[in-house]
Order: structure tokens, then sequence, then C-alpha cells
């Protein structure tokens, strides 16, 4: 061990879990933007080989926040879920343990002689040594909350000061960081400087009621020790003046306690008719506080924004202002593709804006406190927050749990991570944390929370999973995590249920998955007692990577499409591809957006699920509609009506949506005579915004409710006389294809697939690589009748094709035998392939986005068309995609020539992408991909559902595709 002269280095503080931090500043909620000087920008940089190793080489750059493992520092981003990337057991972390110096120099302003200097460092991962002019200031720990250490002695206003921040990456506390996502290093949120008077505010805590009380404590400190005599708080909400209590003040000049050093005062006031704050009405009001000097100078001023509202458990449910909402919730990790971790304010109000616009209204920051500015947005664009304490042992778990070292290390994160939001109306719930086992740190956690602030539930899953129905562990809420829905909806009506059931993570989003989603839904909304959950996640955690060098291509790198697909040159990297040896692959990217945050085509499913605004059916010439909101009205919203006929006809008509308190259906009139022709019909209603929303501009698409008002009336296809052309295989010839139509039972895997081990029996049963073996052809008055055996499995799938000449073209009716040794196939079905030039796709069924038979909710029956470039999700791991469910007829068409028309005998799932799926099977990343000249086509009988295997339940048995005879029949026509 090298000794150092510097205590800061002397202490090893990496490997002491005890100190949590010295000489930093408690943390508070006073806010301190006003004046600050940031200190975002480049600083000096070294990166040395160990916290012990001398500082002394070359000084590069690195920008302030940034982690260096996105900036060419040589240290590279590395992912695991659950293994430690290193094998050193807790406390210890490895002796090679990159470590970041970074250095500036800071003009102090003379201005700021007097005045009490500090300065904040936002988040550095994952010990914080701090220097001035080369003396040791201070230690933090606690990656995802800022430190703050005062200054004051050890800088001289007017002079230039040099300010170290040395970021040691590994440590003890990096045992309790283990969350599952990439591994950095670095400041990762911004830096800044700020003077205060002596005379300040050290914390505000505001309470906010729904009834428009308002109280502010205030706590206030003199940096000289002894309060000065006479100091007093003044404050207004929106020019609505606050008065501090004179009852507190008399009872705290009676209290013995009083204290010399530590001020304490209240204001209160009652806004007359407030307008409460929900996530669908975010009213907030702007309410300043400042503390005077006897002499009625102002010494210090915050300002908040305040929204009222009531949070509350009631039995077992969840209320916010005295109303059972559900809990539409997403779990949201601080990510960006070319920073990592860093994320600006721009960057999060697309998160949430976007979140908004898919009907979502709940935020887990999962699993640390996000950026403080996430929290402002989810204010001001209405989201319930459950905000989480930044504790994750999940390798070590239940030996940290037990582990009295740590326990100051748990009370200190859950703390701090009240002390800094709890003035935000949007948090409405406090987590301890996650996947930590549950030992005493917790009940010590709660216990801090519980006495700070009696205001809201706290939740932890590790406690509540030992017992959903526990009354008396660290969790007010049971919030599994993937439970099947049964077990839940078993759970609410046992009659045993003592708390509100709400997942914190369900509906494992990785690749092409969500399958089931409006299953789940469907339960919680006919369930008393079940509330919803936080789908697991926002975020396909793809880092931008050039090609060129491997390197991360960071915060100066190329443009984001905002498609899905990298930049040329570059790809989204998962785990293993920064050379990592210990990673856990494709695991990093499962969320609902893309690393770019293009959405992918779950959310659409999700949209529709969360509709304010439903079709609940037809009656006698009336359709009934719902408000499924919890406190709004419709009449920020706009309809139009549309009536897709299977012939191909499209009519609209203006929609006026009924005047509807939330909760309530009333009928409107049938829009549309029906016209008498033109086969099956659907009535669809597209909602957009009327009224201009912080987060939607008027005429944002927000649900397509639809509803069917006539079946299908089947138009027969005579035969006609002349003859369909095979091959002496039995193959069909045809001008436009390039391969024939053949029997397939495989789908690329999906992810879920996967992991799930169903594309491993797949692959045991050979269904990758059958190959057909003719058995007859015969042909019988122009039609012909092939018999085909598929071969290569543990047993033989018998199919035949009966191909007869109809009128525009060929009629195959199809039937394949699957023997019960297929106990589950990804897909019965014919894959074709056409010639080039044909790349629009025009089609009657479910669109316009991808959909599968367990996540077809959400993508309305009409007429669609999209280029067959757009078909296709280009999910991170390539895998099956593109798919479109319920699809009756559609057409291949080039843009001047004609092109291949399918009718199908009924709704089946098609899709048209330019990759086989073996293809698709055998890349890693989508960028290996070689898109074919011409067009793969599947046309499935049946297609298996894509349920959340990867993590969570798997598809439910009604969307399996089971063994036995599958019959279909479709017309292949030229159009
Ligand atoms: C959960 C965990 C998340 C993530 C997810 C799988 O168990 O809390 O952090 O690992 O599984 O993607
Ligand atoms: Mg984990």
């Amino acid at each position: 061990m090298t000794t150092s002269p510097d205590p800061l280095i002397a202490l090893r503080p990496w490997e002491a879990p005890e100190l949590t931090s010295w000489n930093r500043l408690p943390m508070n909620a006073v806010d301190r933007r006003a004046g600050a000087i940031p200190l975002d920008g480049d600083w000096r940089f070294q990166l040395l080989p160990a916290p012990d190793a001398p500082v002394g080489g070359a000084w590069s750059t690195a920008y302030v926040p940034g982690a260096w493992t996105v900036q060419d520092s040589g240290d590279l981003p590395q992912y695991t879920n659950v293994t430690m990337p290193f094998p050193d057991i807790p406390p210890h972390s490895p002796a090679a343990n990159p470590t970041g110096v970074y250095e500036r120099e800071v003009d102090v302003p003379a201005g700021w002689a007097g005045r009490r200097i500090v300065l904040q460092a936002g988040a550095a991962e994952s010990v914080l040594l701090v220097h001035v002019d080369g003396r040791p200031v201070g230690v933090s720990k606690d990656s995802h909350l800022s430190a703050e250490f005062d200054l004051t002695a050890l800088v001289r206003p007017g002079a230039r000061t040099t300010v170290r921040l040395t970021v040691v990456k590994w440590s003890d506390a990096s045992h309790i960081e283990d969350q599952d996502q990439w591994w950095h290093g670095g400041l990762t949120r911004s830096v800044l400087l700020y003077a205060t008077d002596p005379l300040h505010l050290a914390d505000v805590t505001v309470r906010a009621r729904r009834d428009g009380e308002l109280r502010v404590d205030c706590q206030v400190r003199d940096a000289r020790g002894t309060l000065p005599a006479g100091w007093y708080l003044t404050g207004d909400l929106d020019g609505l003046p606050l008065a501090q209590d004179a009852e507190f003040d008399r009872l705290n000049a009676e209290d013995e306690r009083v204290s010399t050093f530590l001020g304490e005062a209240r204001l209160t006031t009652t806004v007359p008719e407030v307008r409460p704050w929900t996530a669908e009405t975010p009213h907030l009001y702007a309410l300043t506080i400042r503390l005077h000097r006897a002499d009625g100078t102002i010494a210090d001023t915050s300002r908040h924004r305040v929204g009222f509202r009531d949070v509350k458990i009631v039995g077992r449910d969840l209320l916010v202002n005295g109303e059972r909402i559900y809990i539409r919730g997403v779990n949201r990790h601080d990510f960006h593709p070319s920073t990592g971790r860093t994320v600006s304010p721009e960057d999060m109000r697309a998160d949430l804006t976007l979140l908004k616009r898919f009907g979502f209204n709940a935020i887990r920051t999962a699993h640390y406190p996000n950026d403080p500015a996430l929290y402002d947005l989810a204010d001001e664009l209405g989201f319930y927050v459950v905000d989480e304490a930044d504790i994750e042992s999940h390798d070590h778990a239940h030996e940290i749990a037990d582990d009295p070292r740590y326990v100051n290390a748990f009370v200190d994160r859950v703390s701090r991570m009240v002390l800094r939001d709890k003035n935000h109306p949007s948090v409405v719930i406090w987590s301890l944390g996650n996947e930590s086992d549950y030992g005493a740190h917790h009940d010590a956690a709660a216990g801090w929370v519980r006495h700070h602030d009696p205001t809201r539930p706290l939740q932890y899953e590790g406690a509540a999973k030992l017992d959903w129905a526990a009354t008396d562990d660290a969790s007010d809420i049971a919030c599994p995590m993937y439970a099947p829905i049964e077990e839940c909806v078993a759970h609410a009506r046992s009659g045993r249920q003592t708390r509100p059931l709400i997942q914190c993570e369900y509906s494992h989003a990785m690749g092409n998955s969500n399958g089931t989603l409006a299953d789940f839904w469907s339960a919680v909304e006919s369930t008393p007692g079940l509330q919803g959950g936080f789908i697991w996640e926002f975020w396909d955690h793809g880092i931008l990577q050039r090609l060129s060098d491997g390197r991360p291509a960071g915060r100066t790198g190329p443009a984001l499409r905002g498609d899905g697909v990298a930049p040329p040159g570059h790809r989204w990297a998962y785990g293993g591809d920064f050379g990592e040896r210990v990673h856990d692959g494709p695991f990093i990217a499962d969320g609902v957006v893309l690393p770019d945050r293009a959405p992918k085509p779950a959310l659409y499913e999700h949209r529709e699920i969360a509709a304010p605004v439903r079709i609940e059916g037809v009656e006698q010439g009336g359709v009934v509609i719902g408000n499924h909101q919890h406190f709004r009205t419709l009449d920020w919203l706009k309809g139009e009506w549309r009536l897709d006929l299977a012939d191909g006809t499209t009519l609209y008509a203006p929609a006026d949506l009924p005047d509807l308190r939330p909760g309530r259906t009333a009928a409107v009139p049938l829009p549309f005579e029906l016209p008498q022709e033109g086969g099956e019909a659907w009535l669809t209603l597209r909602v957009t915004v009327a009224e201009a929303q912080p987060w939607a501009p008027s005429g944002t698409e927000l649900c397509v409710p639809q509803v069917r008002l006539r079946g299908p009336s089947p138009v027969p296809v005579p035969p006609v006389s002349g003859a369909v052309q095979v091959d002496a295989e039995g193959l069909l010839r045809h001008p436009l294809l390039t391969a024939p139509p053949t029997l397939t039972l495989w789908r690329a895997p999906t992810d879920n697939d996967e992991i799930g081990g169903m594309a491993d029996r797949w692959r045991d049963w050979g269904l990758n690589a059958l190959s057909r073996k003719v058995v007859s052809v015969r042909e019988e008055a122009g039609r012909i009748t092939v018999e085909a055996v598929y071969t290569g499995g543990p047993a033989d799938v018998r199919h035949r094709q009966v191909l007869t000449p109809v009128a525009g073209g060929v009629r195959i009716e199809e039937e394949a035998e699957l023997p019960a040794e297929f106990g589950d196939v990804a897909r019965v079905g014919t894959v074709f392939e056409t010639v080039a030039g044909l790349d629009r796709l025009e089609w009657f069924g479910q669109g316009p986005w991808e959909s599968y038979p367990d996540r077809a909710a959400g993508a309305p029956v009409g007429h669609h068309a999209l280029l067959v470039e757009e078909l296709f999700t280009p999910y991170l791991r390539p895998q099956e995609s593109g798919g479109r469910h319920g699809v009756r007829h559609f057409t291949l068409a080039g843009p001047e020539s004609g092109g291949v028309r399918v009718t199908l005998d009924e709704p089946r799932q098609v899709s048209v992408t330019r990759y086989r799926a073996g293809d698709l099977t055998a890349a890693a990343h989508h960028d290996e991909l070689v898109p074919r000249q011409g067009c793969v086509v599947h046309v499935d009988a049946a297609h298996r559902g894509l349920g959340t295997a990867s993590c969570g339940p798997d598809t439910s048995p009604g969307y399996l595709v089971a063994p036995g005879v599958h019959r279909w029949s479709w017309v292949l026509g030229e159009g």
C-alpha cells in the first residue's frame, strides 16, 4: 500500500462503508440556482490507475457534466445486471480502480467578500474527494445526489482558486449501487459555486393540501454560529402574502429547547378556491420565501413551485385528492445514448412529453434519485413519481442487508433523497431502493422517512414481497415485480389484501415484447384492489458506438436520426460490445423506446389501453362514449369519426364529444348511415388535443378507439379454367415470386423467445432448418394438389397445398399437421419472396404500427399504407419484427409496376420485410443486416404471442400455437 500525506487518500474512504461523507453539508431543498456560477465545461483531467496512485501524469480534458467512460479516457462502459464487475467482496474494491482527477481554476467574485461560499457537485460515481488549492475539503458518496461543501474559509473573494474533484470509480458504495445498468465513472451532473449571506435559509419544507392550506416550515442558520436577533420571514404565493405563524413562534419561544443557532419559523396561508394539482391537472403556484434581517433587508431567498394535493392510502386504495387513481407508470433511468448518464433538461422534457403522449401518468425513478430537473418537469407536466433511493446491493444483497457497517449508508441515502425532493407535488411515494433483500437497515431508513414525512406512503418491493398482506414491514404498498396477473387478481379477491397492490415493475419491454398488456389492464380495471404498475422500462440503453474504433461516440458524436437506427458508421452498443469480459449482453436493451427515443410499437398499445376516451359499445343507433380520466372532462379534446369498409371506402365526419365527468358514459348518435354494400365495417374515433397542453400541441393524436359495425361478408372466388404452374417439386412458379410459398414454423427468436427458453426448444426440434420433401403432385381439372413433408425434427410435419386458378390469380388452400411432439411453436404459416421493386404495402387490417396476437389492442382496423422499410422495427438485437395482426388483404406494389395482391380467408398475422427469419437470427446488431432486394412475405395461419418471458410471465395459453391440424387459404393475385 502506498502511503500519502493527503488525509483524504490516507483514510481510504473507498473501503469504508461507515464513512458516507466527511465535511459535507446537510442536504436541503433550498433553491440555489439564482446567482450561482456554473462550473460546467472542460476541466483538466487525468485518469489514475488507482486512487492512491500519484497525480502527475499528462493532463487531458474532460467535459463536465459527463462520464469519462464515454469521453475517450481509455476507460470504457461496462454492462452488468446482477453480477458485480469485480470479484472483491463487500466492502472491498479492486486495486485496479480508475480514478479521475478533475481540476480547474475558479475566479471567486470579489463581491462575495463576507459571504458564505458553497461548492455543489451534482453527482460523482462513486466516491468524491474535494480539494481546494491543495487543501482537503471533504468526501462524499451516493452517486446520484449532489454534495455540498462550505469553502468560505478556504477561498479568497477576488482571487483565483484551484478546485480539484477526484472521483474514485469503485468502492464499498459500488456494492450498494449494483443496479442493472452500465457502469460509468465521472462527474455526471453539473458542478456549481454559489454564495449566501452568513444568515441563510438552511431548509424549506412545503406542505400544500388539496383544501388550499399551505404551510412552509423554514430552518434558518447563521454561518457565524449564533443567530442574530430579530430575523424574520416573509413569503408570497402568486402575489398572495404568507404570514409568519405567530402561534408557532409563541410556542417556539416558550419551548425551553429553543435554539440559539437553529432558527425555525412557519409561514402559512389558505388559498381560496385553490386549483388542486394532479397528474392530469398539474396546476402550480409560484412561492417565494424571503429571510430578513432585523432591519428588514433581505438575507436570503428561495423560490419553489407548489402543487396543492393530498396523497393517502385508505384501506387498499392509494388516493390522490380522494380519488382512486390508476398508476400507468414506467421505470426511468437517467440515460442518453451519447452521454451515458448525463441528461439535459431538454432531453428530459422530450422523455416526459413522449410519455404523456403515450398515456403514462407515473414514473418510478429506477433505481436512484434522478436528475433534479426531472422532478421540476414532472411537477409541471403532471406525473406521479415514486422517488427511489440509490440502494441496490443485488449481487450481495443478503450479506449487506445484515452488515452493520452499511446501515449508515442506507439511512443516509434515503434521508438525503427525502430532504432534496420533499417539496415536489409530483413525488407521491418514497421508495427505499431496489433488490437489496430485506434487513434492519431498511427498517431504520423506513423509520426515518415515516417520522420525517408522514404525508407520503413508502414502498419497498424487497419487504412487501415476503407477504403481500403484511401490515408491519417497511412498505405501505405491495409492489411486486413481474407478478403474474392471475396472482394479483387472486390476492385482491382473497379477502387478505391489506394495502394497495401496484407492481413496481411489470411487462418487460426487451426487444419485441409487452405481450398481454391489454389483458393485464383489463384485469386491473375490473378488480378492486389493483391499481396498475410501472412498465420495465423506458429506455433501451444502447450506447452510440463508432464502428471504426469501437469507442463511444460521446457528446460530440453525430446527430441522432430519431427513427431508431444508429447514424451511419455507428451502432447501438450493448453488453460485451466494449470488450467487457463480464457482461449481460443485450439485457440492457429493454425499454419502450429505442436509444434515440424512437417509440417502439408497444407504446401505441399502451396509448390505447390508457385512452382518456373510449368507445364502450354500440347501442341502438348510438355509440356509447366513456370518459376514463380521473379528474378532467373531455373539453380539452377533439374527435373525428372515420368509417372503414373492407371494399376500400373510407368516410370521415366531425365528432362532438359529449360533456362528461370522469368515469361517466353517454350515447352519441351514429355519425354515419352504414352503406348497404362494402362488407366489413369499422368505426374509429380519432381523438386529438383541442386545447394545446404543455406536452402536446393541439392536433396531437391521443387515441383511436374503434368498434366493429358489421362483420365480414365473404365474397366467393369461383375457379376459372386455366393452369397453375408448378415445378417438379410441386412448388408454385409465379413471375413475381423469387421464392415460392412454403411452410414455415420458425420465427427469428425474440428476446423473450431466447431468454424464456422457447427458441432453444425450437432449435432442438430443428424448426429453424426443416427440409421439405415432396410426396406427391396431382392434377385434377386444373387444380393441383401437392403433398409434402417437412423433416429434420423429432417428427415429420405433413403439409398439403391445393392450388386452384381463380379470377385474377391462384387460390392456395393449405393444411399442416403439427405432430404432438411440437407442443408450442412460433408460427404455422407460409413464406414466400418477391421480385425487387415492390416497395409499398397497402393493407386492410390492423395498423399502421406493428402488432402481434397478444399486442393488438392498440392497432385499429383500417386501410393502411407504408413503405416496406417503415414496417420494420430495428430492435437492437435483430429478431422477429414488422408483423401486422388481423390482415384481411394486402397489396405489395412498386411505384409504377403492378404488384402482388393477397386476399386471406380470415384476418391473419402478416409480415413483409427485407429479411429472412434466418438473416435476422444470424445478426447480433442491426448494422450487420443486409437488406434483400425483394420482400420476404409471411402469411401465418397462427402466430405465437410475444409475452414477456425475458423477465416475467410468458404469453397466456390462449396465444400459443398448439399442435394439430392448421388450415388456411389465400388468393395470390396481381394487382
Ligand atoms: C428487475 C430489476 C431491474 C431490471 C429488471 C430486468 O428485477 O429491478 O433493475 O434488472 O429486473 O430488466
Ligand atoms: Mg438488479
